[in-house]
């Protein structure tokens, strides 16, 4: 299911400069307010939960990352102002396995793009302005949305359009993008917006009115970011690294990212992880306590506030105190 503002790029109007955190008060309430804590903010953005994590007790420090070489230029003013409280490391992060932190007393994802990156015309994330489709967070790493859609076998479109975009006319999408190929319509937003409307009924009955390529662009966007596949990786890492007692916070914006965070939560909470997991008690590990069951979602005046923060869910678990903690 698509929900979000934040994804819903091609008809809302642009928020102004600057990225407003979601659920910032539920955050800074779970991981913030204690003294000396160390806190990982693995999504900087523009560094919004970073700030008000710092500003939330004394000598609370914070580790961050990014794959969004702007996010690092933006997390400079925090370098100075916080300094020896606040690092960024500029990486995926789903590349946490691999990363050597140390232990934590806390670690947030805010899953998805900035406003930043939504609003920037030139990085091919919004159909709302024409721009070589290139859609990655990093613009360095791995292919560009064209590129993608130019070499990607049938699986991987298939993939992209029907799981990851859950568009319902996937067929006629994905054989409209093979038919294009090296005819240039692949190449920029505008171009690529029309091709996939032209094969997409304007409006399903029984769902939300958007513009016809919103699902294909997240499901395009999802793909060449590996963005399930680098959260599959991290949850598990950032939970290793926690302290007993320790808070792992995830704010998600649509259900695909959803599912992950909460089979995850219900995994290390020794819970069935779906409605078909059979396993028994004997057959789970119980290793944190999950809090707000059903997640948390932002209230009315922050929808009213930031209309992003409607499609938002926080999930968050508390690791039990007998595990034995990783070294650091
Ligand atoms: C919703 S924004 C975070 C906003 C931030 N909490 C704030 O208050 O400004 C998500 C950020 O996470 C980054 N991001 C998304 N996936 C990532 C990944 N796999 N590795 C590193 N950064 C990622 C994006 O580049 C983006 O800057």
């Amino acid at each position: 299911m698509l929900f979000c503002a934040e994804q819903n790029v091609g008809t809302h109007a642009p928020e102004p400069t600057g990225h407003a955190p979601v659920l910032i008060e539920e955050t800074v309430s779970l991981l913030g307010g204690v003294a000396g804590a160390r806190i990982l903010d693995a999504t900087f953005g523009g560094g919004g939960h970073t700030a008000a994590l710092l500003e939330s007790a004394d000598q609370v420090s914070v580790v961050a990352l990014d794959r969004d070489p702007e996010a690092a230029a933006r997390s400079i003013q925090l370098q100075s102002k916080y300094a020896g409280r606040f690092e960024f490391i500029a990486t995926d992060f789903g590349d946490l396995p691999n990363l050597d932190l140390g232990l934590l007393d806390g670690a947030l994802f805010d899953l998805g793009l900035s406003s930043f990156q939504l609003d920037d015309g030139a990085r091919g994330f919004s159909f709302r302005f024409d721009a070589p489709a290139d859609m990655r967070m990093d613009p360095e790493a791995g292919i560009s949305a064209a590129e993608f859609l130019e070499t990607a076998t049938e699986a991987q479109l298939i993939e992209a359009i029907r799981d990851f975009g859950e568009e319902r006319s996937w067929r006629r999408v994905v054989s409209a993008i093979i038919g294009a190929r090296g005819s240039g319509r692949l190449e920029r937003t505008r171009s690529l917006a029309d091709l996939i409307a032209q094969n997409v009924p304007r409006q399903v009955p029984g769902r939300k009115a958007i513009h016809p390529a919103t699902r294909s662009f997240q499901g395009i966007r999802i793909a060449v970011n590996d963005e399930l596949g680098a959260i599959e990786r991290a949850l598990p890492a950032a939970f290793d690294l926690l302290r007993p007692g320790g808070r792992l916070v995830v704010i998600s914006f649509h259900s695909l990212e959803d599912r992950i965070v909460k089979r995850f939560c219900r995994r290390v909470a020794g819970r069935p992880e779906h409605q078909k997991d059979s396993r028994t008690m004997d057959e789970r590990s119980r290793r944190a306590k999950l809090l707000h069951t059903r997640g948390l979602t932002a209230g009315e005046a922050e929808i009213n506030r930031n209309p992003r923060s409607r499609s938002a869910r926080l999930r968050v678990v508390e690791k039990l105190p007998t595990q034995p903690e990783k070294k650091s």
